[in-house]
């Protein structure tokens, strides 16, 4: 176990897989108190188990991030047995496809619910007891389509270039306070995410092979490589660190047009 977030507690969104899962482990495996907030409690203790098998501590929160009374509950409760929340990770999110005359308006507006304003009621919640301590650390977990455009995806970008900008206005109000805020904006993640992406096309090893080429580096990355960042962020190595975006992405979003032949 290592010690870069002793005695820290943390809350991470949509926990219960993926990147979210990722991070709640490594976090835990760090020394932080770990709230695995996700819709289904069940896939939560899951998660929960595997960070107290390891020697960790952790707490399933199953909750709605859109729900407000889900999320004030759910700070409740991981305050009652941890103590103030010191970092948020605001990582829960939907990705409906699509041009954006294509996309649903209840697809739209459930986007903008579980990205943005599932960041709101988390931030909201958790930032009074962050001023009263005189310090805390958010991460807002945004993506490469947040910084360049890329196609079919576009109700997903709008919501990650709006927590760029959030991370922004969101660290100058509250630096002053200890409070840092900082987001994350990874490129294509080898996840669950992806896994179910490439297994609905027909030439999966082609789709595959695709997304490698496209990240300068030749690869998609690995959840782990996204989790080091935010333990990182989350730890008072990053103390000067605040209003910053990392983009964890094998260069794609520095990437200009490729020459044609
Ligand atoms: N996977 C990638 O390649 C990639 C790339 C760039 C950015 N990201 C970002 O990283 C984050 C995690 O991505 P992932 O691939 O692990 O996604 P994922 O779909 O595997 O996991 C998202 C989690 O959020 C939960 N969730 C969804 N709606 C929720 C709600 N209303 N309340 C609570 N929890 C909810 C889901 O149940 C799920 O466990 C997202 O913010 C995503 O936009 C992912």
């Amino acid at each position: 176990m290592g010690t870069r977030l002793q005695n820290k507690v943390a809350i991470i969104t949509g926990a219960a897989r993926g990147i979210g899962r990722g991070i709640a482990l490594r976090f835990a495996a760090e020394g932080a108190k770990v709230g695995v907030f996700d819709l289904d409690e069940m896939t939560c203790l899951e998660v929960v188990n595997e960070i107290v098998v390891n020697g960790g501590e952790a707490l399933a929160l199953g909750g709605d991030v859109t729900k407000p009374q889900d999320v004030e509950d759910a700070i409740t409760s991981l305050k009652l047995r941890f103590g103030t929340v010191n970092i948020a990770l605001n990582n829960a999110a939907i990705m409906p496809s699509g041009k954006l005359h294509e996309t649903s308006l209840d697809d739209f507006e459930a986007c903008l619910a579980v990205n943005l304003r599932g960041t709101f009621l988390i931030t909201r919640a958790v930032v009074p007891g962050m001023i009263q301590a005189g310090a805390g650390c958010i991460i807002h977990m945004s993506s490469v389509t947040g910084i360049r455009g890329l196609p079919g995806l576009a109700a997903y970008s709008a919501t990650k270039g709006a927590l760029i900008s959030l991370t922004r206005a969101m660290s100058t109000d509250y630096a002053p306070l200890g409070i840092r805020v900082n987001a994350i904006a990874p490129g294509t993640i080898d996840s669950p995410m992806l896994h179910s992406f490439v297994d609905m096309q027909t030439d999966k090893e082609k789709i595959r092979r695709q997304f490698d080429q496209m990240h300068p580096i030749g690869r998609v990355g690995t959840i782990a490589e996204v989790a080091n960042v935010a333990v990182f962020l989350a730890s008072d190595e990053a103390s000067f660190v605040t209003g910053s975006v990392y983009e964890v992405d094998g260069g794609l979003s520095s990437k200009g047009e490729q020459p044609q032949d």
